[in-house]
């Protein structure tokens, strides 16, 4: 399709959106009465208005029933979590069971790599990608310290090339295998933080399994955002945060994955609770642990349920949109985002430079963007001026014009509000 930088042509493709209607189904931050452009959606999704009354539920249900609610409210507490799985396992490409929802994403980690990072003899190594999210180096490093290794020894880093933003698929595999029967983990970002680079996972997870190791991905920039399929890709695990493209909330509960091979793997070692106790038995209060099925089994907790509620209000919504139709407005709504910035780069001397891969299959909903001959004081006009984007050293903003609620309209109105910032600037 031939686009046009013009708010006319901005507004037909508007027109043509299907998921038009879920903009109205958001809650924006305001500039000046107006709806903010908001592009954090990466970072912390936009409030649902349906959040609050699934909040309010839950409120009315303690006030009237107190501990009875555990059994008796409307959507009943002991089992809230269990709403999660198949709706879930559907954004991730999984079974139901291989699927459940629990504390945080960091912390979920770690407990996955109670079982899946076991490291023994020589075959102790993981492989993780260079400048990967501060919290998933310091959870690798203090666990790989935890089993009495050395980091600058256990842990082995995929490296970019020098000049180039992103990973090489040809590397990555270069590397497992020069680790080889050393490596007894893979746990890369799905998509890259950074840059936003979607990695091949399916191909890279059979790498891992070649030389031995599991494999495991850190999904926070992947879940909502991308097609998945963890169960055909023969993943391990995975583990998700709900708070950026699934919209559940600052801070919100994450997601796991656990491949369906090891739900019966009895002695799997794995950090146990009464709520991965099997739930017909869970309030017998017998001494000896007794796993639920599947991936519940890995639950320790009861479940935070006035944190899961605009989780659950935000997953309707997937439900009944699915990714298929977010993708596919993904695709355009990043493509005119891009070709927008192409233009505006051509009106003025600064230039920019999309570090996220240009192929639609190598990019999710992220835009990384290198602004040469710019600085933070344009970041600081975009936020002054309505336009909610992040800062990342030396000279990055990250524009992730989610699907649900972005418009053609925000995209063509922020090439503006960046002209004008610059030419001002300039003046
Ligand atoms: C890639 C990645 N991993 C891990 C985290 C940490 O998430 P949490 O604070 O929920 O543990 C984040 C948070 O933004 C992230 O982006």
């Amino acid at each position: 399709m031939q686009f046009k930088n013009t708010l006319e042509f901005a507004r037909e493709l508007d027109a043509e959106d299907k998921l038009s209607s879920y903009r109205d189904q958001f809650i924006f931050p305001q500039h000046e009465g107006e709806n903010v452009i908001y592009f954090t959606g990466n970072s912390l999704g936009l409030q649902p208005k349906s959040a609050k009354k699934y909040v309010d539920e839950i409120m009315t249900d303690w006030a009237n029933l107190a501990v009875e609610g555990h059994f008796y409210a409307e959507k009943p507490w002991w089992d809230y979590h269990e709403r999660f799985s198949a709706k879930l396992a559907k954004v991730v490409g999984a079974k139901p069971a291989e699927v459940t929802v629990m504390n945080t994403l960091t912390v979920n980690l770690h407990l996955l790599m109670v079982s899946f990072y076991r490291p023994k003899g020589k075959r102790y190594k993981i492989i993780c990608e260079e400048k990967a999210f501060p919290s998933d180096q310091y959870m690798i490093s203090s666990q790989v310290r935890f089993h009495g290794y050395d980091p600058e020894d256990a842990i082995v880093e995929i490296k970019r090339r020098e000049g180039e933003n992103n990973f090489r698929t040809e590397d990555i595999f270069a590397k497992i295998k020069e680790v080889g029967e050393e490596c007894a983990l893979v746990l890369i970002g799905g998509v890259n933080y950074y840059t936003g680079q979607v990695l091949e996972m399916e191909t890279i997870t059979k790498a891992g399994h070649d030389i031995g190791a599991f494999v495991g991905w850190d999904l926070a920039h992947a879940a909502g955002n991308i097609e998945l399929n963890l169960s055909e890709w023969n993943v391990d695990f995975a583990a998700w945060c709900s708070y950026k493209y699934m919209n559940s909330g600052p801070g919100n509960a994450s997601g796991c994955f656990i491949n369906e091979k090891y739900h019966n793997q009895k002695d799997i070692p794995r950090f146990e609770g009464w709520w991965g106790h099997s739930k017909e038995r869970r309030f017998l209060m017998e001494p000896e642990f007794q796993p639920e099925d599947g991936a519940d089994a890995w639950q320790i907790s009861n479940a935070p349920v006035l944190a899961l509620a605009p989780y659950l209000a935000s997953l309707e919504m997937f439900e009944e949109v699915g990714m298929p139709a977010l993708i596919e407005k993904r695709n355009r709504i990043v493509a005119y985002l891009e070709f927008v910035l192409h233009e505006i780069d051509k009106e003025v001397d600064s230039s920019f430079e999309i570090i996220t891969p240009a192929k639609q299959e190598e990019r999710g909903t992220q835009l990384s963007v290198f602004l040469h001959g710019e600085g933070r004081e344009l970041f600081n006009y975009l936020m002054k001026n309505g336009v909610i984007t992040d800062w990342r050293e030396p000279n990055v903003i990250r524009l992730a014009p989610a699907p649900f609620y972005c418009s053609f309209e925000d995209m063509f109105q922020f090439g503006q509000i960046l002209k004008k910032g610059i030419l001002e600037k300039s003046k």
